[in-house]
């Protein structure tokens, strides 16, 4: 079978595999489409933000935590004695807040204030992109499992 199938191959497609697609295509929906909310707010386009914010950033960033629990529970990862995971879990809580309570609100009111409060949420959301990131690749502390 040509190598661009790998996808079928029945030892690439266990659950862990499938979970840690979904986990990284997720992650990509939930960070990605942020650095263009306060060029798209600028140039009017609020309800578009507004649309693209409730029905794939916020439900990727949801969609994401499940599947990174669920690749902790296939791993039998300890989610309490694994440090970059414990710490992931608390900025991915950071992500939700901010873009619930931030930048949810800011997307339908294009005023100075919402605008403010939307260029908070987008920032924080970066930052704990960048620290998740670091955490889940580098990985410090190792791991504990349950097992
Ligand atoms: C907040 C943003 C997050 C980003 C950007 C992110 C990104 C990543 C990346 C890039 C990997 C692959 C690392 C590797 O294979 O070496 C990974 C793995 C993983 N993530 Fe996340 N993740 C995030 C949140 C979470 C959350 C909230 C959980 C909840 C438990 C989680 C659980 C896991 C687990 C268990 C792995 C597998 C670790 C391993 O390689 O054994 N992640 N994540």
């Amino acid at each position: 079978m040509p190598a661009v199938f790998a996808i079928l191959v029945p030892e690439n497609n266990d659950l862990y595999r499938i979970l840690y697609f979904v986990h990284l295509l997720t992650a990509f929906a939930a960070f990605g489409p942020l650095f263009l909310y306060p060029r798209l707010q600028r140039a009017g386009e609020t309800a578009a933000v507004a649309r693209l914010h409730m029905r794939l950033v916020f439900p990727a960033l949801v969609l994401m935590w499940v599947a990174g629990m669920g690749m902790a529970g296939v791993g039998e990862i300890s989610l309490a004695g694994t440090p970059f995971v414990t710490a992931t879990i608390v900025l991915w809580l950071i992500a939700l807040v901010a873009s619930w309570f931030l930048i949810r609100p800011a997307l339908t009111e294009p005023d100075e204030g919402a605008r403010s409060k939307m260029a908070m949420g987008v920032g924080i959301t970066h930052l704990v992109l960048v620290a998740a990131l670091y955490l889940m690749i580098f990985k410090p502390g190792g791991y504990e499992f349950t097992t």
